[in-house]
């Protein structure tokens, strides 16, 4: 996956791939779970879920394959450095055991997608269309969208820029569908 991941970056015809690819290395992004408990909490998850809604994105024909590829690769980036695994006592078989498990200790408490915004865009400049996308990629579950005026912003970017739109479709593909365990046969 992760060889895959660094090929996918050949798409992108931009300064500071190489920076961005070398900045990775020094974080936990190739071994960081994708959530908790929810979706692929494990090692591994959040690079699984990255290539996941890069394919969920890139099947679409309209879209351009260096946007797809820089905001399916990196939406997710704010989950860096933001998960540690601790200890727990668990009950097996009758006897406690220690086990562990993922919770959250984020090292740079800066929101969601526009977290993953800003630490990309500090090594690859963005488009306006890939700044929207990212930051707006939660849709209606992004952190604070109960407030009316963000409601309307969201709402002003998504028919402004279907990139956005498109990008929080294929999320919700990756993590309800593609990523879903107890999904079963056809539907
Ligand atoms: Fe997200
Ligand atoms: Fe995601």
């Amino acid at each position: 996956m992760k060889a895959r991941f660094i090929e996918l970056w050949q798409n992108v015809k931009r300064e500071g791939v190489q920076d961005l690819l070398n900045w990775l290395e020094t974080t936990d992004f190739y071994t960081a779970p994708c959530s908790t408990k929810y979706h692929l909490s494990r090692e591994g998850g959040l690079l699984e879920h990255s290539l996941n809604v890069f394919d969920c994105l890139a099947k679409r024909e309209a879209v351009n394959i260096e946007s797809a590829t820089i905001t399916a690769l990196s939406h997710d980036f704010c989950k860096i450095n933001f998960y540690t695994q601790e200890m727990r006592n668990v009950k097996e078989n009758g006897v406690w055991v220690q086990k562990p498990f993922y919770t959250i200790k984020d090292q740079f408490p800066y929101g969601h997608g526009e977290k993953s915004a800003l630490l990309l865009n500090r090594y690859v400049k963005l488009k306006t269309s890939e700044f929207m996308a990212i930051r707006w990629h939660m849709g209606g579950f992004t952190p604070g969208i109960q407030d009316y005026s963000m409601i309307q912003a969201m709402g002003e970017a998504f028919r402004k820029y279907p990139l956005a739109v498109l990008l929080h479709m294929a999320d919700l593909e990756a993590t309800y569908i593609l990523e879903n365990q107890e999904r079963m046969g056809t539907f």
